[in-house]
């Protein structure tokens, strides 16, 4: 079992990495402050890992909100079931939410925390990849609107995050991939030493290898412990993670959010990114290159959907780091180091619209 720590403003949690957690009463009993517990699963993960929490658990009051399965239903109608769970078992304000599941889990139980009674807590206890090392940390929370991705939300750091590696063991292999992107991601925007090491270690972490996973979750929650502390609400350095997600979550946007799943829309997003770091001389041909062929290898997607350059532009101004109409886009100024740029020619943003998109 490996623990990691995160400073997030005037929060501080740990973040338990390990195989057995779920189950464990030294592991969740122990981390997971309070008595009244509303765990908030979706039909998919409930049946697998629900009862083992529950075991958890000993003495706990602990209710279950399940929730459809899907991006599609992470709105604000799938919220308000929450709040009826919530209030239909009574819960005060010491009461702590827990999100037993993926990214939309997640977001969900955690933007209900924030909101429910003005606050309440919540313990992120994820069970993919990609909210292994990415969602569950740093206390982004929220839902989609029609207009577009996570557009409500609010700042709320969890009390906990315990990530049970063995839950791993019956992710669909492309859920694995998808969240293999976001472990790239940290790769390409500040350790070199990181993507050679992913490179290595690529097969085994594709065959579930218990060792190569854990180190892969430990050494991203690191990352992004790092980023989060000197960045809590996003005002300048914490933008590097969304390395590959202004394109991405275009794509997803473009595409209705079901086609692509999302870390394989940042895994087209980064290619993008790159692609235009190239153009504007920031990033050598033989590195984006080398990011291609990590993600092909991980079985990521590499070519673009059609979806229209003009399409793909607007969607590109409905992100969140459009600053006085100007795309702010994360691009490597050399592998390894991501800035955040709004000084870019938009003809070499045209360029790479037209190539991928068109
Ligand atoms: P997801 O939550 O949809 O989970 C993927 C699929 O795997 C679902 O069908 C789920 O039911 C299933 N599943 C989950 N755990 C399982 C297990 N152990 N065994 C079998 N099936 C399991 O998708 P995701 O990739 O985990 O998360 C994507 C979401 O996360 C997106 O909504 C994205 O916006 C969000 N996100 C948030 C942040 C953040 O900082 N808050 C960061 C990245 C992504
Ligand atoms: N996934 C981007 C962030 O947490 O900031």
């Amino acid at each position: 079992m490996r623990t990691l720590d995160v400073e997030a403003g005037p929060t501080r949690y740990t973040i338990t990495i390990g195989p057995a957690l779920i189950g464990d009463p030294h592991a969740c009993a122990a981390r997971i402050p309070g008595r009244d517990h509303l765990v908030v699963t979706n039909e998919t993960v409930a049946p697998l890992y629900l009862d083992k929490l529950r075991a958890g658990l000993p003495g706990r009051r602990v209710q279950a909100c399940v929730l459809p399965d899907g991006e599609r239903f992470k709105t604000l109608a799938t919220l308000e079931r929450v709040f009826d769970a919530l209030t239909a078992h009574r819960f005060n304000r010491d009461a702590v939410v827990i999100a037993l599941g993926g990214g939309v889990v997640g977001d969900m139980a955690g933007f209900a925390a924030a909101c429910y009674q003005r606050g309440v807590g919540y313990v992120q206890v994820p069970t993919t990849l990609l909210a292994q090392v990415d969602s569950s940390v740093g206390g982004k929370t929220g839902v989609n609107l029609p207009a577009g991705k996570n557009l409500v939300g609010a700042f709320h750091q969890p009390l906990a995050v315990i990530a049970d590696t063995d839950t791993l063991a019956t992710l669909p292999p492309r859920e694995l991939r998808a969240g293999l992107a976001e472990v790239i991601k940290y790769g390409c925007i500040c350790d070199v030493g990181f993507l050679d090491w992913i490179e290595t270690r690529l097969e085994a972490l594709l065959a579930c290898d218990a060792a190569a996973l854990t180190e892969a979750i430990e050494r991203s929650c690191a990352i992004k412990a790092r980023v989060v502390g000197e960045d809590e609400r996003e005002h300048g350095l914490r933008a590097i993670l969304n390395f590959g997600h202004t394109f991405g979550h275009a794509i997803e946007a473009a595409t209705g959010y079901e086609t692509l799943l999302h870390g394989e829309a940042v895994a087209l997003g980064m290619l993008c990114a790159a692609d235009l770091s190239c153009r504007i001389g920031m990033l050598e041909p033989a590195a984006a290159a080398r990011i291609g062929a990590l993600l092909t290898r991980a079985g990521l997607p590499t070519v673009t959907p059609r979806i229209g350059a003009a399409r793909a532009a607007e969607l590109l101004r409905l992100d969140k780091k459009v600053l006085a109409g100007k795309v702010r886009l994360v691009l490597l100024d050399g592998l390894g180091r991501a800035v955040v740029s709004d000084a870019y020619p938009q003809d070499a943003l045209g360029a790479v619209l037209e190539e991928r998109f068109a």
